[in-house]
Order: C-alpha cells, then sequence, then structure tokens
C-alpha cells in the first residue's frame, strides 16, 4: 500500500491540463502515493445539479488530502439555464463546490504564498524592486485568507425573507430601505465570530514565527465595516500580544491596494477574513508574474485542499498552453504540508531553476513550451 491516498480532483477547464503536469512531477519525484480521482465541477451541476456529488464528499474522507486544478463559476441565472432540461424548475441552485469543500470539512485557513522568483519577466517592475541602499529585494509575501466565514459564508437572500426584513428592522438605518419593497432587496451578509478571527490571526503569526518573518499586517476596514472589521482588529490585537517580536499593522483594504504597488516589498505576512483575503491574494499574485505563479493551500486540522489561485480558463482548456508552475508550487505546499521537506525544497529549487534559465516557457512567459513540457523541465531537475 502507498504512504498517502490522494484524492485527485482536475475539475474544469485547464484544470485537467494543470493536473496532469503536476503528475509527471510527483511520478518523477517517486511521491509514494495512490489517486483517487474525485468528481467535481460544472459538469456535475448542469447532469445532478450539485457541483459537489456526496460520492465525491463520502471518498474524500478516505484520503490524506486533496489536489485540485480548477472550477468553473458562474452567476446563479447562467447556472440554471445550463442544467439538464429534466433538472430545471426543481428549485436546484448553484454554490460554488470548492466554497463548500472548504466549508463542509473545515479548512478555515486558506494559505497563499507569493514569491517573485529571480529571471521570471513576468515580475513586478521586471525584478527591479530596491531598497533604499539600491539592492534588489524580492517580494516574498504570504495571504492567510480566513476560508469558512465573512461574505462567502454563503448566507444570501434574495428576495429578502419577510422574517429577515422584520428583523433588520430593529435598526433605524433599514429606513432607507423599507419602502423598496422585499421583491426588490438582496442581501449578502457578512458574519464574523471570534473563533474565526482568532484561530486566522493566529495561522499568521505562527507562520511568521516557524519561518522568521518579522511583520504581520491585517487587512481590514474597520472605520466602515464597524462591528465585523472591529471584531476582527480586536482578535488581531489580542493574538498579536503574544507575539512581542512580531510587528503586527494594520491597514485598510483600499488602502493595501495603492500600497501594494508603490512598496511591495514591504510586505511580509498578510492577514485578512474570506473576502479581503481573495481580492489581496489575487493583488499579490499580479506583483509575482500573475495567476500562473501563486499556489494556494486550504488547511483544516486534520484535513487540506490544495489548489492553484487561478480559475478554469475555459478557452484554453486541453491545450496544454497555459503555465503550470502555480500547480507545481501548489505540490509543494502539500509536500509541506505532508513534512516531506526534503521534497518541497527539491520541487521549489527545481521551479526557480527553470524560471531562471528561462529557456522553457509558456505563453504568458513569452515562449511557446506547452504546459507539459513546463513540467518535463522541472521533473527533470526535481527527479
Ligand atoms: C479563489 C477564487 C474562488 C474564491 C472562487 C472561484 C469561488 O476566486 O480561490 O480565490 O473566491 O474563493
Ligand atoms: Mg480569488
Amino acid at each position: 500500500m502507498a504512504k498517502y491516498r490522494i484524492a485527485w480532483m482536475p475539475g474544469d477547464g485547464v484544470g485537467n491540463d494543470v493536473m496532469e503536469a503536476a503528475r509527471i512531477v510527483l511520478d518523477r519525484m517517486k511521491f509514494d502515493a495512490d489517486y483517487a480521482p474525485c468528481d467535481i465541477g460544472w459538469k456535475f451541476w448542469c447532469t445532478e445539479g450539485n457541483a459537489l456529488p456526496d460520492r465525491t464528499v463520502k471518498a474524500l474522507k478516505d484520503t490524506t488530502c486533496a489536489l485540485f486544478g480548477a472550477i468553473t463559476s458562474k452567476p446563479q441565472d447562467k447556472a440554471k439555464e445550463e442544467l439538464s432540461p429534466e433538472l430545471k424548475g426543481k428549485g436546484l441552485s448553484y454554490f460554488s463546490p470548492i466554497v463548500g469543500l472548504r466549508q463542509l470539512f473545515h479548512l478555515h485557513t486558506n494559505m497563499r504564498p507569493c514569491k517573485s522568483y529571480r529571471g521570471n519577466p513576468l515580475n513586478y517592475r521586471g525584478n527591479q524592486i530596491t531598497n533604499p541602499s539600491g539592492e534588489d529585494v524580492p517580494i516574498d509575501q504570504v495571504v492567510f485568507r480566513e476560508n469558512t466565514e465573512g461574505m462567502y459564508g454563503g448566507v444570501e437572500f434574495f428576495p429578502l425573507p419577510e422574517s429577515v426584513f422584520t428583523a433588520l428592522c430593529t435598526n433605524p438605518k433599514m429606513k432607507k430601505f423599507q419602502a423598496k419593497g422585499l421583491e426588490n432587496i438582496a442581501l449578502s451578509t457578512r458574519i464574523m465570530t471570534v473563533q474565526g478571527c482568532t484561530n486566522i490571526c493566529k495561522e499568521a503569526f505562527e507562520h511568521a514565527k516557524k519561518t522568521g518573518r518579522k511583520r504581520v499586517t491585517l487587512v481590514e476596514k474597520p472605520n466602515v465595516l464597524r462591528e465585523t472589521g472591529g471584531l476582527m482588529m480586536r482578535c488581531f490585537r489580542d493574538v498579536a500580544k503574544n507575539y512581542p517580536d512580531i510587528w503586527a499593522d494594520e491597514v485598510n483594504i483600499d488602502a493595501i491596494c495603492m500600497w501594494m504597488f508603490k512598496n511591495p516589498q514591504d510586505y511580509s505576512v498578510l492577514v485578512a477574513e474570506n473576502m479581503f483575503g481573495d481580492i489581496v491574494s489575487d493583488l499579490c499574485a499580479g506583483l509575482v508574474g500573475g495567476l500562473g505563479f501563486a499556489p494556494s493551500a486550504n488547511l483544516g486540522d486534520n484535513y487540506a485542499v490544495f489548489e492553484p489561485t487561478h480559475g478554469s480558463a475555459p478557452k484554453y482548456a486541453g491545450q496544454y498552453k497555459v503555465n503550470p508552475i502555480a500547480m507545481l508550487l501548489t505540490v509543494k505546499l502539500m509536500f509541506d504540508w505532508l513534512n516531506e521537506t526534503e521534497r518541497a525544497k527539491r520541487l521549489e529549487s527545481a521551479i526557480a531553476r527553470v524560471i531562471k534559465e528561462g529557456k522553457v516557457r509558456t505563453y504568458d512567459m513569452g515562449g511557446n513550451a506547452s504546459t507539459l513540457d513546463v513540467a518535463k523541465a522541472i521533473a527533470d531537475y526535481a527527479g
């Protein structure tokens, strides 16, 4: 029997292309695992009315962790339109299966490292980020995104139910909405808990401590989102007290979009609730070459799902054009989580070497190599 059993979930679009790339590297590195293919994605929404079938949830329970490719998500109207005829009109509503997985398996922490690897032509300002003494400073950030609560918690209404409306009307600010009529009001909630906020802050500070990082920045907006943002801010400050050697600072989501653009090398660990973490992690990815370089790990206490931050890019599906580096960096995160530390290092060095040499590049990096060519070049150094 193999040492690990990995759930294998290519999902939609280019998910399959990049997972094939991952497999080339895993096999060359003689990773001791069985792979359990699992159904997930748009196809299953259309044919079964569920993008995350129950059999998949069941199968995942027998695995060590999961590798995931990409997912297609479309707005509710479009989703309903694409349902197969026999499922239409049954009141089914689409819910993103990756968001579902995060909630079902209580994968509370989404960790998203963004590093500028030397020689990547897509790095922000082409690697020319210097400190005041003129030295080249790489970008090296890790976003800790709360993964189950906040704006993406899934508690939403349209039209607004009478009971919810009545409860909300105890707030005088509801006055201006009252006359519009229930049928004209949509509501998405931002529910945050002391437990959720404290946990993500702890994860961020623990990571900083473990990896010798000196700064943890909270990304919020407590001046406007007074209750939820305020709660996160208090939890952050409470947790920070236990890490006196780490600089804990707070920046608003809008301001960080500006500061990060000006001085990206200043930031190290960033911590945020679900939606702000989603936003800021795309921003960080943009600084190091885009989503082709952005891995992510959805971490729970005993289970984890590893996925590149990018989407399914349907127009490139099956063409083996897209950059597999985000997926391969994701495999590196999986090795870290499994305490396969030597393998993790070997894989990251191989990726860095291929980027630096610049001989094998996908189209986004100005080359014409395929997804699998890049994987093979990396496998040659990692294997
Ligand atoms: C991400 C993506 C997902 C998210 C979408 C596809 C549901 O944007 O992982 O960042 O918002 O979490
Ligand atoms: Mg996102």
